[in-house]
C-alpha cells in the first residue's frame, strides 16, 4: 500500500512453500546472490520444490508479500533432516542434500539441516530472513529434534581475497573483527558458530568456504532456563495434513492457512 510519504508499504507473511512459488523462489534465489534470473532453470527448480514437498512438506517456507490478490515471492528457505551431527565430520553442501529435490532427507534425522536461504534485494533487510530463521528454529522445537545446523557461506570474502585466505577471514568473521553481509547477520540471530568448511559449496564470493553453524533448544535456554533466541512456533504438528495440501497447492490458490510470521516491509 502506498502511504501518504510515496513508500510502498507491504506486510510480509511466511506460509509453507507450493509448488506454483517455485519460479519466482528461484529467481529470489538468483537475484539474491548476485546472479541474474535464469528463465531456462524454472521448470527444473519447479520439479525440485515438487520433491522438496513430497520428502519434507513441513520444512519449506517462503515470505511472500501480497498486492491485492497477487501474491509475490520475496523470500524462500529450504531445509530437510539428517541423521548426521554437527560435531561430525563436516560435507560439501552437494553431499549432505544430494540435490535441490532433497533426495538425501531422512524423514527419522534428529537434526534439521539449512539448505537454502534467500531474500530479495529489494526486500532485504527488513526482517524476512530473521522471521524464516524463527520459523526454522520453531520446527526444531515442533518436530522435538536435536537441533539445527548449516554451512553458512562467507559471501563477504571477495573484498579481502587479495589479503586474506578463506580460513583467516572466517577465523575474523567469528572472533567479530570483520563483519560479513552473511555469517555476522547469522550469528547475531542467535547461531553460533562451531567450525569452518572448506570447499562447502562452489561459490566464487566466498571462496567456496562456510562457517559451521548450529543452534540447539538447550544452548538457546542457556543457564537460566529461558529461551534466548525465541522462535516464532511452526504450524503445529496436528496441521501436517494441512499444511501437506497447502504446499502442493494449486496453481492460483488463495493465501495457505498456516501463515507463520508477519511483519512490515518497507521499500
Ligand atoms: C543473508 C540474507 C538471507 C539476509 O536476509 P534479510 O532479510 O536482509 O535479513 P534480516 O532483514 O532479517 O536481517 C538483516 C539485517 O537487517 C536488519 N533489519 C531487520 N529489520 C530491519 C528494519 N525494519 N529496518 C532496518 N534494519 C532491519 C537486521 O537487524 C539485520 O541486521 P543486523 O545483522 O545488523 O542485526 C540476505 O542478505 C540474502 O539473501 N543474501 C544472499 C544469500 C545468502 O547469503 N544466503 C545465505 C547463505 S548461507
Amino acid at each position: 500500500m502506498r502511504g501518504m510519504t510515496g513508500r510502498i508499504d507491504a506486510a510480509f507473511e511466511v506460509v509453507p512453500k507450493r509448488v506454483d512459488h517455485a519460479p519466482e523462489a528461484l529467481d529470489v534465489i538468483h537475484l539474491a546472490n548476485g546472479y541474474p534470473v535464469d528463465p531456462a532453470k524454472r521448470e527444473r527448480h519447479t520439479r525440485f520444490i515438487a520433491q522438496q514437498l513430497e520428502r519434507f512438506p513441513e520444512g519449506q517456507f517462503v515470505a511472500v508479500v501480497r498486492d491485492g490478490t497477487r501474491e509475490r515471492v520475496v523470500g524462500t528457505s529450504t531445509t530437510l533432516r539428517t541423521a548426521r551431527a554437527p560435531s561430525d565430520p563436516p560435507l560439501p553442501w552437494h553431499a549432505v542434500i544430494g540435490d535441490y529435490g532433497i533426495p538425501r532427507h531422512d524423514p527419522d534425522g534428529a537434526w534439521l539441516y539449512g539448505v537454502e536461504i534467500a531474500v530479495h534485494p529489494a526486500f532485504q533487510r527488513r526482517g524476512i530472513a530473521s522471521a524464516l530463521y524463527r520459523t526454522r528454529l520453531g520446527l526444531v522445537e515442533e518436530l522435538d529434534l536435536d537441533g539445527w545446523y548449516a554451512g553458512g557461506m562467507l559471501m563477504g570474502y571477495h573484498r579481502y581475497a587479495d589479503r586474506l585466505s578463506p580460513r583467516a577471514y572466517a577465523e575474523q568473521v567469528i572472533r567479530g573483527t570483520l563483519e560479513d553481509p552473511t555469517v555476522s547477520m547469522q550469528m547475531r540471530r542467535g547461531l553460533v558458530p562451531a567450525g569452518i568448511i572448506e570447499g562447502y559449496y562452489r561459490e566464487p564470493k566466498a571462496g567456496d568456504c562456510a562457517v559451521l553453524l548450529t543452534w540447539t533448544p538447550r544452548a538457546a535456554r542457556g543457564a537460566t532456563g529461558v529461551a534466548l533466541a525465541k522462535p516464532v512456533p511452526a504450524p503445529l504438528a496436528a496441521k501436517a495434513a494441512a499444511h501437506r495440501r497447502a504446499a502442493r497447492g494449486t496453481v492460483g490458490t488463495s493465501a495457505p492457512a498456516a501463515a507463520t510470521r508477519r511483519g512490515t516491509v518497507r521499500r
